[in-house]
C-alpha cells in the first residue's frame, strides 16, 4: 500500500524560549523535523505534507531543502492535532494510500517500528504507535481490550482508573488516508482544552465498526523535545545510539563519549577514531583511515588509507584521495587532494586542487579571496610547496615544480620550474657581536647610574 506522510510542526514551542520554530532546533546537525522525514522516509511515501503554523516560512524552507517534493500546509491557528491533521485533507485529494501522522518534534522513531506498523494496517483500519511509560505523566492513554483499541483519553480528561493505565500514546497514528479525514471531520472539541483531539478519532472509528490497535515500541522513541534540557537530552541519546553503532560497524573509537556523530556520518570498517573528535553533517570515511585526537570534519569525503590530524579542519567540500594526510593545524576547505599528497602542518588550503604526492609545507596559505570573489590555486602533481609560501590565488603551481619557503606566488611557476618570491638574504659579517657589544654596554651603564 502506498502511504503518504503528514507531520506536524505548527505548535510554537513556547519552552523552546527561542526565536527558530520547534521543529527546526537541531539534533546530530539535523533539524528535529528532517529526523522525523527520515524516519518515515523507511516507508517509501509517495507524498509527505507538513504541516506547519509558527515560522512557516522558515519550516518550509529546511523541509524542501532536505526533500525538494514535500508539500507544507500553514495551520494558522493551533486548534489541536486533530484539526492539524485536518490542513493536510487538500494536499491529499484523491489519494487512496494510507496515512501516517508523525510529529515534526519526536525524532526518533525507528524504521522498524513504523513497518511493524504498516504490517498491523494490513489487519486493522487504524492503528496507533502506543509505549509503556515509566512515568505516564501526562500522555493520553490507550485504552485497549485484548488486540483491540478501543479509545484513547486524554490526561486531562481521564479518570482516576484510567490514569493508572501506563500503556500511552506517542501520537504516531497510521490508518487509510480517506478513513483518517473521514473520522477527523467528526471530531469535536467538547473536552477540558477545549481543542479538536487527534486521538478521538478511535473511539469515532470504534463506533463506526472499525478496528482499531496498537504496535508497541521502546519509550525511548517517542521522546518528543519540548525544552532546551530536553533538546541536550535527545542529543545525548542519539549520540550514545550512534556510538555503539559505529562500535559495532567495525570502527575503532579510543574514547566513544568524547567522539560526536551527524545524523548522517557514513565511516568505513576498520578506521580509527581517537578522542574528541566531532562531525559535522555530510561527511563519509573510507574503511582503514585514521581520523587523530581533537579534528572537526563537515561536509567532506576521506578515502582509504588517510591519516588526519591531530587537531585537522575538514571543511565542507574538502575531497581527500587515498593515502592523504592532513596534520595538526590545517584547514581544508573546497578543495581536492589527490593520493598521497601531504599537507602536515599549520596550513590553510581553500579553493584549490593538489596534484598527487604534493608536498605542502608548514605554514602554507592559499590567499583564495579578495575580499570580493573566491579564486581558484592549482597545484601539480608531485609539487614541492615550501614552507611558508602563500599562494595568491588565482595561480598555479605546474607538475613537479617547487615554491621557496617564505614566497608570496602571485605569478604561475611553471611544470619543474622554481618559484621564489621573497626578498634576496643580506648578510654583514660581524655586525651582530658589535650590536650586542653596544647594547651590553649601554645597559651597563645605565644600571651603574643607579
Ligand atoms: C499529544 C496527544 C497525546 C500523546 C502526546 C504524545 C492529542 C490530543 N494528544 O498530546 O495523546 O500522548 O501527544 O506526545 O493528540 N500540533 C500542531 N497543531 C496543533 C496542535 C499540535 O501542529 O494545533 C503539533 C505540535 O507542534 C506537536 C504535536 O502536534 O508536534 C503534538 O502536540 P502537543 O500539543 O505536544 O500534544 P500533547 O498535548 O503533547
Ligand atoms: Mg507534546
Amino acid at each position: 500500500m502506498s502511504t503518504a506522510l503528514i507531520i506536524l510542526g505548527a505548535g510554537m514551542g513556547t519552552r523552546m524560549n527561542s526565536d527558530l520554530p520547534k521543529v527546526l532546533h537541531k539534533i546530530a546537525g539535523a533539524p528535529m523535523l528532517v529526523h522525523a522525514m527520515k524516519a518515515g522516509a523507511s516507508l517509501e511515501p509517495e507524498k509527505t505534507v507538513i504541516v506547519a503554523g509558527h515560522g512557516a516560512e522558515k519550516v518550509t524552507a529546511a523541509a524542501v531543502a532536505w526533500d525538494p517534493d514535500v508539500a507544507t500546509v500553514l495551520q494558522t491557528e493551533q486548534l489541536g492535532t486533530a484539526h492539524a491533521v485536518a490542513q493536510a485533507k487538500d494536499a491529499l485529494d484523491g489519494f487512496a494510500g494510507d496515512a501516517l501522522v508523525l510529529y515534526g518534534d519526536t525524532p526518533f522513531i525507528q524504521p522498524e517500528t513504523l513497518e511493524a506498523m504498516a504490517a498491523a494496517r494490513s489487519n486493522h483500519d487504524v492503528v496507533v504507535l502506543g509505549f509503556e511509560a515509566a512515568d505516564p505523566g501526562r500522555y493520553g492513554r490507550l485504552v485497549t481490550n485484548g488486540d483491540t483499541l478501543e479509545r484513547i483519553v486524554e490526561f486531562k480528561d481521564a479518570t482516576d482508573e484510567e490514569r493508572a493505565i501506563t500503556l500511552c500514546n506517542s501520537g504516531v497514528i497510521m490508518a487509510k488516508s480517506d478513513v483518517l479525514f473521514d473520522l477527523i471531520s467528526k471530531v469535536g472539541n467538547d473536552n477540558a482544552s477545549e481543542e479538536y483531539y487527534l486521538t478521538d478519532i478511535i473511539g469515532i472509528a470504534r463506533d463506526q465498526g472499525l478496528s482499531a490497535t496498537v504496535v508497541s515500541c521502546d519509550e525511548a522513541e517517542t521522546l518528543g523535545v519540548n525544552s532546551r534540557a530536553e533538546l541536550a537530552g535527545a542529543e545525548a541519546q542519539f549520540q550514545s545510539r550512534a556510538r555503539a553503532a559505529a562500535l559495532a560497524d567495525g570502527i575503532t573509537l579510543s574514547d566513544p563519549d568524547t567522539v560526536y556523530f551527524a545524523h548522517d556520518t557514513v565511516i568505513g570498517r576498520d578506521t580509527i577514531i581517537e578522542p574528541n573528535v566531532v562531525f559535522g553533517p555530510d561527511v563519509t570515511i573510507e574503511s582503514d583511515t585514521t581520523i587523530r585526537a581533537f579534528s572537526h570534519l563537515e561536509g567532506c569525503h576521506v578515502s582509504r588509507g588517510s591519516i588526519i590530524g591531530p587537531y585537522a579542519r575538514l571543511r565542507p567540500g574538502a575531497e581527500l584521495a587515498e593515502n592523504t594526510k592532513v596534520g595538526n593545524f590545517v584547514e581544508i576547505k573546497n578543495a581536492q587532494i589527490a593520493a598521497g599528497a601531504k599537507v602536515n602542518h599549520l596550513s590553510y588550503i581553500g579553493d584549490a586542487t593538489i596534484g598527487e604526492k604534493a608536498n605542502i609545507g608548514a605554514g602554507t596559505i592559499t590567499c583564495n579571496y579578495d575580499g570580493f570573489f573566491k579564486h581558484q590555486t592549482t597545484i601539480g602533481r608531485e609539487a614541492f610547496i615550501g614552507s611558508n609560501t602563500m599562494l595568491v590565488a588565482p595561480v598555479t603551481v605546474g607538475n613537479g615544480a617547487m615554491t621557496g619557503s617564505g614566497s608570496v606566488i602571485s605569478d604561475d611557476v611553471p611544470d619543474g620550474a622554481l618559484g621564489l618570491g621573497r626578498a634576496r638574504q643580506v648578510t654583514k659579517a660581524g655586525f651582530a657581536t658589535k650590536l650586542f657589544d653596544m647594547l651590553r654596554a649601554r645597559k651597563a651603564k645605565q644600571s651603574k647610574g643607579h
